[in-house]
Formats: C-alpha cells, sequence, structure tokens
C-alpha cells in the first residue's frame, strides 16, 4: 500500500510517501518538510493568512520531491491523505483541496485525516506498538491526554482548560524578550536559571480530573517580570527555571492523574507515548521517565522530526484507515476545530479554548 500524505494545519508546509505492508509494518519513502519558522519569527507566532499564502506558493513543490524522492507515479498510489483539521483554516483548506484535485485526477481514494489522529497512530508506524496505549500531545496548539484504543477510538482522558503547553512557552519568551519559537529559548535560559527564586503557582495540582491550565501561570510570571524595573539576564534566566519547574511539577501531576484514568478503563497501557513539540525539552522527556516507570509502564517518543508536525504521520494514519476501508468522499469538509473523541466536552465551566473545543 502507498499513501501520499499531504499537512499543512499550522507553519509546517509538509508531505511525505510511506509504504505499508500487509503485516501491519511501515516504511517511510520520503518525509519532505518545510517549515515557515522564518517567515513568522518578526511576528512572534504564526499568523494565519501568511502561512496560508506560503503553503499555496510551496505546496505543489513539496509533494513534487516527495514524489520524487520515494521514487513513486502518482497512478501507483493506493491512496492520497491530508490533514483535514483540526488547524488554521485557510492552511486545512489549501492542503485538503490540493489532496482532493490529485485523488480526482489519478481516480485514487481520498483520506481526510484528523490531525491529532496522525499524531496519535505515528508510534505504530515507529515501532510495534498494539493498542491499547496512553498518548501525550503537547505542542503550540495543543495539549491533551488521549487513550488510544483503535483506530478512530479515542478517548480523550486530559485537555488544557486555556493555553496550550508550547504556546505558554512561547507566550513567556515572547514577554522575556527572548525570540521565536519560544520554547526552546526559555529551556536553553532555564538551565542558567535558578528554579527557587520565584513561587510560581503550580496549576491544577492534585485535581481529580487529568485537565492542564497554563494561563495563571503565564500571568504570574508577567507579574513577577514586570516588577523587576529592568530584567537582567540571570533574572530571564531564573524566570524561565521557575516557570519551566512549575510546568514540569504540573505536568508530571497530570499525567500521573490521566495514567490512573486510563488504567482504571482500560487496564494497563501497552505504553506512554510522548509527541509534539514541546517533547523535545530534555526537562520534560526525563520528567515523563519517571512518571511513567512510577506508572509501570514505559515511555515511547517517535523521533523528533516524527513528533512535530510532518506529511509522514498523515500518510500513515490514512494507510491505517485504508486498510480498515475507511476513504472519505470529495465532500470531506476542512475543519478549524475537530475533536478527536467525538463524546469529549469542554471541562465543566468552560466553553471554548484554543485547544480544540
Ligand atoms: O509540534 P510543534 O512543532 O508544532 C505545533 O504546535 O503543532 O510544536 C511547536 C511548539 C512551540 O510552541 C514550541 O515553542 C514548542 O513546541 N517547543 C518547545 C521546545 N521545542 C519546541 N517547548 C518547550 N521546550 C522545548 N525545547
Ligand atoms: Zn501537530
Amino acid at each position: 500500500m502507498l499513501v501520499l500524505g499531504i499537512e499543512t494545519t499550522c507553519d509546517e508546509t509538509a508531505a511525505a510517501v510511506i509504504a505499508r505492508e500487509h503485516d501491519g509494518s511501515g516504511k517511510i519513502l520520503s518525509n519532505v518538510v518545510r517549515s515557515q519558522v522564518q517567515e513568522h519569527a518578526r511576528f512572534g507566532g504564526v499568523v494565519p493568512e501568511i502561512a496560508a499564502r506560503a503553503h499555496v506558493d510551496l505546496l505543489d513543490g513539496i509533494i513534487g520531491r516527495a514524489m520524487q524522492e520515494a521514487d513513486t507515479r502518482f497512478d501507483q498510489l493506493s491512496a492520497v491523505a491530508a490533514a483535514a483539521g483540526p488547524g488554521l483554516i485557510g492552511g486545512v483548506i489549501v492542503g485538503l483541496t490540493t489532496a482532493k484535485a490529485i485523488a480526482m485526477v489519478h481516480d485514487t481514494p481520498l483520506i481526510a485525516v484528523n490531525h491529532l489522529e496522525a499524531h496519535a497512530l505515528t508510534p505504530r508506524l515507529t515501532s510495534a506498538l498494539d493498542f491499547p496505549y496512553c498518548l501525550f500531545l503537547a505542542s503550540g496548539g495543543h495539549t491533551q491526554i488521549v487513550a488510544v484504543v483503535g483506530v478512530g477510538e479515542y478517548v480523550r482522558l486530559g485537555t488544557t482548560v486555556d493555553d496550550a503547553i508550547g504556546e505558554a512557552f512561547d507566550k513567556v519568551a515572547k514577554m522575556l524578550g527572548l525570540p521565536y519559537p519560544g520554547g526552546p529559548e526559555v529551556e536553553r535560559a532555564a538551565t542558567q536559571g535558578d528554579p527557587a527564586r520565584f513561587a510560581f503557582p503550580r496549576p491544577m495540582l492534585g485535581r481529580a480530573d487529568a485537565n492542564f491550565s497554563l494561563s495563571g501561570l503565564k500571568t504570574a510570571v508577567r507579574n513577577e517580570a514586570s516588577r523587576l524595573t529592568e530584567l537582567t539576564p540571570q533574572d530571564i534566566n531564573d524566570l524561565c527555571a521557575g516557570f519551566q519547574a512549575a510546568v514540569l511539577e504540573s505536568t508530571a501531576d497530570r499525567l500521573s492523574v490521566g495514567l490512573k484514568l486510563f488504567q482504571q478503563r482500560f487496564g494497563p497501557p501497552h505504553a506512554l507515548v510522548a509527541a509534539g513539540g514541546v517533547a523535545a525539552n530534555q526537562a520534560i522527556r526525563s520528567s515523563l521517565q519517571d512518571v511513567a516507570v512510577k506508572a509501570g509502564t514505559t515511555l515511547i517518543m517517535p523521533p523528533p522530526a516524527l513528533c512535530t508536525d510532518n506529511g509522514a504521520m498523515i500518510a500513515w494514519a490514512g494507510a491505517e484507515r485504508l486498510a480498515l476501508g475507511l476513504t472519505d468522499t470529495m465532500d470531506a469538509p476542512p475543519r478549524a476545530r475537530w475533536l478527536l473523541d467525538a463524546n469529549a466536552k469542554a471541562p465543566a465551566g468552560y466553553t471554548h479554548t484554543r485547544a480544540g473545543f
């Protein structure tokens, strides 16, 4: 089975070709990712309209390269898959419409993939992992704990009630004058700082649900920063260290509750899987390792290039769906919001967050 995957939901323009064997194993034949970080850096964040235009300019060339590197012709494809959401709608439209055009011209099945489902299924491409397992997805747009029970069967166990973790790193970086994207900058500064100098809150600690909250912590960092009249490099390092320590403690607590909820409903998970750009953070990685060991499971992290947005994960999710006969029609809609778990509701008291409600 040969599947082309297209990803355009945020600021990466990406395409890949993967092969899926009868035994369910997968192979990446090509995986081309063009990050638009340069285009957005001077605005301190992703600008949706610039992203959509860049996808229009770049996507044809990226798909061409992915097909060429995989030495594959369009008429050899078993299907074409595109991320149909959730994400920035302009970009989603570009990717999905392109996939529809290819599907129509080459009379190939179309698969409209949920971007979060693609993150959720990636570890089955890189390791022979059986269902069920627990996914911790932490990126600039998403912070979720999800029970991955089967293809198309996802139960959200926890989510953020306000900002995503990566978003909080980016906002803290911005308020301290560090460049975008802020996650790696904050991590670097934190290694030089004193995590105990500022007493930041540990959001949601000890709560029985597995939800996250980042905006109070972010405000606490802003308040401390504005109390200091002039920020010295050491102040910045200490603020970053204090912020990151609070995120680590809160995340470890939220995940251990999430793993307990998992165990109660589905029995022991085959693994704790971490994905999303935030999983690149070394301090977070080692804290996740501890959480997994304490819960009696193992931590799996796909290689960084497959944890962040890419086309191979979309192609793989497409292949997993195609193997079950799950294809889509030409009227598959692009979606800005698209819950992975159809039964999930916003946590009580919250009606809307950036994170996907
Ligand atoms: O998964 P990703 O590449 O893109 C999406 O958001 O979909 O994640 C990017 C996010 C950004 O918010 C970035 O600041 C954060 O991941 N990030 C990090 C680190 N590297 C990237 N956050 C904390 N520590 C890092 N080392
Ligand atoms: Zn993503």
